[in-house]
């Protein structure tokens, strides 16, 4: 059976990450990889934090600590807040891992043994206050193509696009705010991608299936006036991966290191092999997802990710490894996001306007953040988050539809029936007719969860359950409880088993919630979701217990809607 690598874009270690973040990369990745998993697939889910590079040097210079302390200490947060939300990775690692110095310095070897990385002498922009050059996210400015004033100087956050610090106008220094900057001629390593700017031409037109998103964005980078452009791949920088283990071919480079661009997606590569070496596992156990001639040919890969990113794994990333001329793995599928925006308008660390993943879980339970995310998804646009549409989300669809269900059902049963399952006859019209369209719904959330439709299938899911909230309404078991007990009674088999189904069904989306149904009714653990739902609609067997569970979803109050919205508006109170 195929396997299915999944990637989630690496965050950077500059910070906690807010909700915008989670929904561009790691919530959706961690519904697929769930959902994958109860289809039976063989999953890898692999995800790391992104440490090179200027944010987390900024970063580190802010808090005043060594950049490595920085990263050690921002790297377990990360890992615990994701922990918290309950992403299932099967490894979190680190892009500074020895494996992914190993690795980029092997990638840049074979890039130049075969002629796709050349010594460059180029301008760059040079800081006399800060008495150093000013790469990357070290410089702001106006974007040449937009205008925005916040530009940085490797991409311009607005508009994506790619941009060199001598491209900005009006350009100064992050670090000291000086204009006082000069350009100078320093020399770096380039990746020469204008070479396999057909191959990946005819590469990207293969694919299909791909978002409308992914490949304009694509297309967009591969045409643009100059045609593709050759990229730097090292900087001068002291934190990275160093250069200098090649003096002897690139004398010079001794105090420069990659990019970060070019070796964080390696990481996802290095961070499978993190796992492996971590559980003492071969070789063999993390090429085989990765080389096509090691069992990588019947892995399918998907990469998760924010448009801003789409330009590094449609193109430079794709280059190194068909640059490299080794049989790694591509990306098969690219599912790429909008922006989530925040009450109209953009999150913003510096202002604090927004909601972090850390703040969130002090306010709600994981499962009520990732049901709002993910029934919101920005798939074809942006999207905004707005507090009243937090709340009449959860209230209706978790609170009301739910939530509700399972406390109705389950009290009625013990209150009547006492605690076991009600035994009965078999299902009748209307327990068959219900089938029949949860069977549809069903079938429509695998094959919208197949095709990663991330709306679509929380569409689907609020269906199934709104299916079984209709008939329990036209059931009314309460209202025949006198005149046919025995009716009454299987109605609530019925509605028990839908409890079951719920649980199973919703698992992707809110896996804490799911865990605490399957707990407190004890349900049998499911290792592969059904084919139809004919048999597992009968399930639960006669003697099964039933006790009533605590209020699954508390609702929010309009009080607290206010007083959230106040204190995240980034306007101090
Ligand atoms: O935009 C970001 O947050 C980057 N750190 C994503 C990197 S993805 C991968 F290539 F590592
Ligand atoms: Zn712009």
């Amino acid at each position: 059976m195929e396997r299915i690598l999944i990637t989630s874009a690496l965050p950077y270690i500059n910070g906690v990450k807010h909700l915008g973040n989670l929904i561009g990369s790691q919530l959706p990745s961690d519904v697929y990889a769930r959902f994958m998993r109860s289809l039976g697939f063989e999953v890898m889910f692999i995800c790391a934090t992104d440490e090179h590079g200027t944010p987390a040097e900024l970063a580190a210079i802010s808090k005043n600590i060594p950049v490595k302390d920085f990263c050690e200490e921002m790297w377990s947060l990360q890992k615990k807040i994701a922990d918290n939300f309950h992403i299932s990775f099967d490894y979190f690692g680190r892009s500074s891992s020895q494996q992914n110095h190993q690795l980029t310095q092997h990638f840049a070897t074979k890039l130049w043994e075969n002629s796709f990385i050349e010594e460059v002498e180029e301008k760059q922009v040079y800081s006399l206050a800060d008495n150093r050059f000013l790469p990357d996210r070290y410089i702001t400015g106006t974007c040449p193509a937009c205008g925005y004033e916040k530009a940085r100087g490797d991409q311009c956050e607005l508009c994506t696009k790619q941009l060199e610090p001598t491209d900005l106008i009006n350009p100064k220094s992050t670090i000291s705010g000086s204009q006082s900057l000069e350009i100078r001629t320093t020399k770096n390593l380039f990746l020469k991608q204008s070479l396999l700017k057909e191959k990946l031409e005819k590469w990207i037109e293969t694919k299909e299936g791909w978002p409308v998103l992914t490949k304009s964005i694509a297309k967009k980078w591969l045409n643009t006036k100059e045609g593709l452009k050759d990229r730097g791949i090292t900087r001068d920088l002291s934190w990275g991966i160093p250069v200098k283990k090649y003096e002897d071919i690139w004398p010079g480079f001794e105090d420069k290191v990659f990019y970060v661009w070019f070796d964080a997606p390696i990481a996802y590569i290095a961070t499978t092999k993190e796992w492996s070496d971590k559980n003492k596992l071969p070789d063999t156990s993390w090429k085989r997802w990765w080389l096509t001639d090691e069992g990588a040919e019947n892995v399918s890969y998907v990469q998760f990710m924010a448009k801003d990113n789409i330009p590094f794994h449609t193109i430079s990333f794709p280059a190194t490894i068909f640059g490299s001329g080794e049989n790694w793995k591509q990306v098969d599928f690219i599912k790429g996001f909008n922006w989530l925006l925040y009450e109209g308008g953009k999150f913003s660390t510096s202002e604090q306007r927004g909601i972090f993943m850390d703040q969130a879980l002090d306010l709600y339970p994981a499962d009520y953040w990732r049901w709002w995310l993910l029934a919101n998804a920005p798939e074809s646009s942006d999207t905004d988050f707005t507090w009243e549409s937090f709340q009449s989300t959860i209230n209706k669809d978790l609170a009301d539809v739910l939530g509700n269900f399972i406390s109705r059902v389950a009290s009625f049963s013990v209150s009547k029936f006492g605690n076991v399952i009600p035994d009965t006859q078999i299902y009748g019209q209307l327990e068959k007719e219900t089938i029949k369209k949860l069977d549809y719904h069903y079938k429509c959330l695998k094959d919208l969860m197949q095709n990663i439709e991330i709306r679509k299938s929380c569409n689907a899911l609020r269906s199934i359950w709104v299916t079984g909230n209709e008939y329990l309404q036209k059931a009314a078991p309460w209202s025949i409880l006198k005149e046919n007990p025995e009716r009454s009674k299987m109605i609530i088999r019925f509605s028990l088993n839908l409890i079951n189904l719920y649980s199973l069904v919703s698992e992707p989306f809110i896996p804490f919630t799911c865990g605490k149904i399957r707990n407190h009714f004890q349900f049998s653990k499911v290792t592969k979701w059904p084919e139809n739902l004919d048999s597992f609609l009968n399930t639960l067997g006669d003697g099964h217990k039933i006790c009533v569970p605590d209020i699954l979803f508390q609702k929010i109050t309009d009080e607290e809607r206010i007083r959230y919205q106040q204190t995240f508006s980034g306007i101090s109170p």
